[in-house]
């Protein structure tokens, strides 16, 4: 099999609670000990609810946060953020795009200024003709009417502003981008055009996604693999249609239930096992499965020992005690 784009191993994340000024604020264990890997021209779904730790993954993933525990590897090198060339190539490769369409862009820039300058800081392209013409193609595959390069982004809404973030991102042509809700703050029916946008650039640029999102019917129409991370870690990861079709943990099932379904011939049956409310961190028993406090099935030994993720059939790895039992009841 060719090397990984992208590999996560035993990612932690902990936030705050260390040093002098920091001693007496409990620190966050935003990741622990995750595991993801993405090959070139796949896309894969990070979901869970607020909090879980996706944008943590994104910033560790683009080296803006520094994990406390384990390794992200890029094309097979370890990721060291001292090394400011690799850094920069790795930049060129791996370029992201987030919820705000509106904050991702500078006010004082003009659409096409906008897409020249990260064309001028990727790959160093600032010959006019040259910047002009990847411009237009930029615009092009990304739906917009190159009439809008001119606009600033107040004069423009909120699916042309995601656009023109896209054409940033793309216009050096990345291995992988990143999109962190990238849908996530726009009308359903502009969702749908992003969507469909992102599927085109990967099917004819072959572009990796590492697509974050707490909307699973999104998901499912992007990604071929997901992760579902629950309090920062993997509780599943399967290819999308075993996940869809034979969620695993409770926590997945949880989380399907709550995806309205067009078909009601499809319609899954509300199972008896949602769970409800939120849980502080510090209710999550330390030795135990961190859903246990919100788990209808668990029993004595999820209170007290960490399921680990372990191979469960179709390509899919599940933690939870439980899950062969659960399974067989479905
Ligand atoms: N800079 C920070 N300092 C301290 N804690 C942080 C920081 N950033 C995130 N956290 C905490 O880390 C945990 C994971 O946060 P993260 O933003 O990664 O979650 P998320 O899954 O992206 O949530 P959302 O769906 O709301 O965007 C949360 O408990 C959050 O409060
Ligand atoms: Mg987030």
């Amino acid at each position: 099999m060719s090397e990984p784009l992208l590999e996560v191993r035993g990612l932690s994340v902990e936030y705050g609670g260390s040093g002098l000024l920091q001693s007496r604020r409990e620190s966050v264990h935003a990741l622990c000990g995750v595991d993801i890997e993405l090959a070139e021209g796949c896309s894969l779904g990070v979901v869970g609810e607020s909090g879980c730790g996706k944008s943590t993954l994104a910033r560790v993933v683009l080296g803006l946060v520094a994990p406390s525990a384990g390794a992200v590897r890029w094309r097979g090198w370890t990721v060291d953020t001292s090394a400011r060339e690799r850094m920069r190539q790795m930049r060129r490769e791996l370029q992201v795009v987030f919820q705000d369409p509106f904050g991702s862009l500078d006010p004082r820039m003009t659409a096409g200024a906008s897409v020249a300058e990260a064309l001028d800081a990727l790959e160093g392209v600032s010959d006019g003709p040259t910047v002009q013409a990847r411009v237009v193609v930029a615009f092009e595959s990304v739906g917009l009417d190159h009439g809008l390069a001119s606009r600033y982004p107040h004069e423009l809404s909120g699916g042309q502003c995601q656009r023109v973030a896209i054409a940033r991102a793309t216009v050096a042509h990345p291995k992988l981008l990143i999109c962190d809700e990238a849908v996530s703050a726009l009308d359903v029916s502009v969702q749908a055009q992003i969507v469909n946008l992102l599927a085109g650039l990967r099917q004819r640029q072959g572009i990796g996604l590492l697509f974050i999102s707490h909307n699973l019917a999104v998901v499912r129409h992007l990604c071929d693999e997901v992760v579902v991370l629950y309090l920062g870690r993997v509780v599943e990861r399967a290819p999308r249609d075993a996940l869809f079709a034979t969620p695993r943990h409770p926590y997945t099932r949880a989380l399907l239930a709550a995806v309205p379904e067009p078909d009601p011939r499809l319609a899954r049956r509300s199972p008896p096992d949602e769970p409800t409310g939120e849980v502080a961190p510090s209710a999550v028993p330390s030795a135990g499965c961190a859903f246990a406090p919100r788990c209808p099935h668990a029993v004595d030994a999820c209170w007290h020992r960490q399921p680990s993720l372990e191979p469960a059939g179709d390509g899919a790895a599940v933690s939870c005690h439980r899950w062969r039992e659960l399974s067989a009841d479905t």
